[in-house]
């Protein structure tokens, strides 16, 4: 309107924004803050708060990945929207579920919102994950998919951490678009997310994934959110690995790693059934590399097998290793070693579903190609460390105590390392062999 209706005068209306509180709760334990127009404020006075304490979930592989530190404690930040993405089948329910009987263990109050599976079900699987009676009181089922009814009910509820199993399903009738539409669940979890800033509860959203791996819907699902973690893993395998993609409360590089068992997600902090076995690792193109995952060493091994191909189009193919590194070693290989690849199918393969996609992985991959090539094994119980430089230098690599300190605590007792880190290394239990070059280290293949 131009002209004020009262006083009939013209241009003399201002434009005000009004601070409609949400429909918000308060979990018991915090208060949330009053609703006040944001004010700009130069960054010195700005008051730094203490790190609120996060909620852990007490299942350790989960809570480092979600991050954390001394003062904080690892796990779950109260008011924090986490999506959880994974294929169909892999255990997402389950972990969750996992997290609620966990948490109301500690009686910490929880809604497990689920649109997917009735209460039947749901009570079905926590008897099959022997749900402790302690944790049944403080743990609250909802099957609903409408967004409003659900916010009702957690306002009644108030829980400190509320999982919505899954994002995709919810609708509102309060949105102007079709349930199971992108702007449905876009608004949604927008929604979901201001729900959980405004009242401190953590939310953890499940998402679908599509065939291509990548999150289901909009891609803006994954900027609304403050953390997104990947639950990975194959059918054909019982592990499972969680990765953190996205993190504003941590690092993105820690992996936690669970095997799937009759009674729910076993955790697997030594990554028993994932990292290799130093006494069973022999044979041409099969050799043993301590690869970094974030803050820990896992023992990879990894594998090569050449095969007559046709010049021209010989394949090239990796599983969870990268391929332009690949690209980069035959390359290298040809070069610098004077091996003759180009009518080679090659296939290079890192075993147990960890990727390794670290510079200091190429010297073991090198030499699984060399010793496929050549039909010649590793010396045994050895663990390769090195990065491949083009002009077929073997360069250092970071953190090699840890690796050699992972290795000798796995079984390994040698080492084939870069000449450039021999005197970096504190004392190890291995027999070293330091090379400068790859020529000197396809001289150590039996
Ligand atoms: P689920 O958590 O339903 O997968 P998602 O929610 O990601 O679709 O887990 C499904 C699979 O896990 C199912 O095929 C059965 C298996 N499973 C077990 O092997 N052991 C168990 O204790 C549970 C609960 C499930
Ligand atoms: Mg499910």
């Amino acid at each position: 309107m131009g002209k004020c209706p009262d006083c009939d005068q013209w241009n003399t209306l201002k434009q005000s924004l009004t601070n409609k509180p949400p429909s918000s709760w308060t979990p018991d334990n915090q208060t949330s803050a009053p609703i006040t127009t944001p004010q700009a404020q130069p960054l010195s006075q700005i008051r730094r708060e203490k790190p609120q304490p996060r909620i852990p979930t007490n299942i350790n592989e989960l809570d480092r990945v979600l991050g954390g530190d001394k003062s904080s404690g690892f796990g779950l930040v109260p008011g924090s929207a986490v999506l959880i993405g994974g294929p169909p089948g892999i255990g997402k329910s389950t972990l969750t579920l996992q997290v609620c009987s966990s948490l109301a263990s500690n009686n910490t109050r929880v809604l497990y919102v689920s649109s997917e599976e009735s209460s039947t079900q749901i009570c079905s699987r926590a008897q099959r994950l022997n749900i402790p009676a302690a944790a049944a009181d403080s743990l609250h089922i909802l099957t609903d998919t409408n967004l409003p009814r659900i916010l009702q009910q957690a306002q009644d509820i108030r829980p400190a951490v509320m999982i919505i199993d899954s994002v995709q399903m919810l609708n509102s009738d309060q949105i102007d678009a079709a349930p199971g539409s992108i702007t449905q669940v876009r608004q949604c979890c927008a929604q979901l997310v201001s729900i959980a800033k405004a009242t401190g509860t953590a939310i953890i959203m499940i998402g679908h994934v599509t065939k291509q791996g990548s999150l289901a819907g909009p891609r803006v699902l994954e900027h609304m959110v403050d953390a997104v973690l990947a639950f990975e893993g194959d059918r054909h395998h019982a592990h499972r690995l969680v990765r953190s993609i996205k993190n504003r409360f941590g690092t993105t590089s820690e992996i936690g790693i669970f095997q799937m068992t009759d009674a729910g997600l076993a955790q697997r902090p030594q990554g028993q059934g994932v990292i290799a076995d130093p006494d069973n690792i022999t044979g041409p193109g099969c050799v043993l590399c301590p690869a970094m995952t974030g803050s820990r060493c896992m023992l990879v091994e990894i594998q090569a097998l050449t095969a007559t191909g046709f010049v021209g189009a010989a394949k090239r193919k990796v599983s969870s290793l990268d391929a332009s590194r690949l690209a980069m070693i035959i390359a290298v290989l040809e070069q610098h070693a004077e091996l003759r690849l180009a009518d080679r199918d090659i296939f290079a393969s890192a075993v147990g579903g960890i990727r390794v996609v670290e510079p200091a992985a190429d010297l073991a991959l090198l030499l699984a190609i060399a010793g496929a090539h050549f039909k010649r094994s590793a010396p045994p119980a050895t663990a390769i460390i090195g990065e491949v430089g083009l002009s077929g230098e073997i360069r250092a690599v970071s953190r090699l105590d840890q690796r050699l300190k992972e290795a000798a605590r796995l079984g390994c007792t040698h080492a084939i390392i870069p000449a450039r880190n021999l005197e970096s290394i504190a004392s190890t239990s291995l027999k070293i062999q330091a090379v400068p070059n790859v020529n000197a280290a396809i001289q150590l293949l039996a």
